[in-house]
């Protein structure tokens, strides 16, 4: 059964960068827009510009991207039909270890953009998984270059499955992705949602840069389908199994492992075994 059936489901009105901006209640997030029908990906876009001095808060919008890029090198699938595909740029004068708390800070927003634009309150699987029900409807990659232990700028790319149909995905990924307007059976406002996600995004930035730690950790915990469970820890030598404890000021899982022993967990992939 697809996701999406046209039938139910009003077709996506393009977006455009005038209904953008009218309405938008941020103060640096979307002040610029870049809005492409098609690009190979809106963070290699954004990290151009970044590159060339485009001011923090730059976003990058595409209907559809040819070369979507997901975490751990995996493709996300981008067709065109109303999903979204955005990039901010941000320039936070922080060390590397520190964007592992923008990340949950990131996937927080977004969660909550959905909940305020759409009425369904996903939740989070560590670090920024964005899930309804056991499927997954959004993921963030944040990427930048580092120079002289810093980063110079940093992108952080935000997918969210909006009318996405079972047929653009491959089979193996079926089962486990899902789309708002699958979940909620009504059409998705993409302009209130866009703005949504760039309000929510400013404001926890906000918290982020102010130092706002035990703030964003406690409404990330609360959304969080992590904290609580048994996880296995995939590692380069083979597995760590342990239940999750909390989360560390640098976005990292802290587990405890069966002899009641806790250490930091940040970047291995970690699947929920209950
Ligand atoms: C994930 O694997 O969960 C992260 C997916 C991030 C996808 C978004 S879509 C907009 C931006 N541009 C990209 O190429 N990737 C991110």
């Amino acid at each position: 059964m697809p996701l999406y059936s046209p039938s139910r489901h009003p077709a996506a009105l393009p977006l455009n960068i005038e209904t953008l901006r009218k309405g938008l209640k941020t103060e640096r997030l979307g002040l610029s827009f870049h809005l492409f029908d098609q690009i190979p990906s809106t963070n290699a876009a954004a990290l151009a510009l970044a590159d060339q001095g485009a001011p923090e808060g730059t976003t990058v919008l595409a209907e559809a991207q040819t070369q979507g890029r997901g975490r751990w090198g995996r493709e996300w699938i981008s067709p065109a039909g109303g999903n979204l595909y955005l990039s901010v740029i941000l320039r936070p004068q922080t060390t590397p270890s520190r964007t592992g708390l923008l990340s949950l800070a990131g996937g927080l927003a977004v969660a909550r953009a959905i909940e305020e634009a759409v009425g369904i309150t996903p939740r989070l699987k560590w670090p920024n998984d964005i899930r309804i029900g056991s499927k997954k409807v959004s993921g963030l990659l944040l990427e930048g270059p580092i120079y002289h232990g810093r980063y110079s700028h940093l992108v952080i790319g935000i997918g969210v499955n909006v009318h996405l149909s079972n047929a653009d995905l491959p089979e193996e990924l079926r089962a486990g992705v899902t789309s708002l307007v699958h979940e909620s059976g009504r059409p998705v406002d993409r302009v209130r949602l866009t703005q949504a996600v760039l309000e929510r995004l400013e404001a926890e930035y906000e918290a982020f840069l102010k130092g706002r730690t035990d703030q964003i950790l406690i409404s990330y915990s609360a959304l969080s389908e992590t904290l609580g469970r048994s996880v296995r820890i995939q590692e380069k030598d083979g597995f760590r199994t342990g239940k999750v404890v909390g989360f560390t000021e640098n976005g990292g899982l802290m587990i405890e492992e069966a002899d009641g022993r806790r250490s930091p967990i940040h970047s291995e992939e970690v699947i929920h075994v209950r």
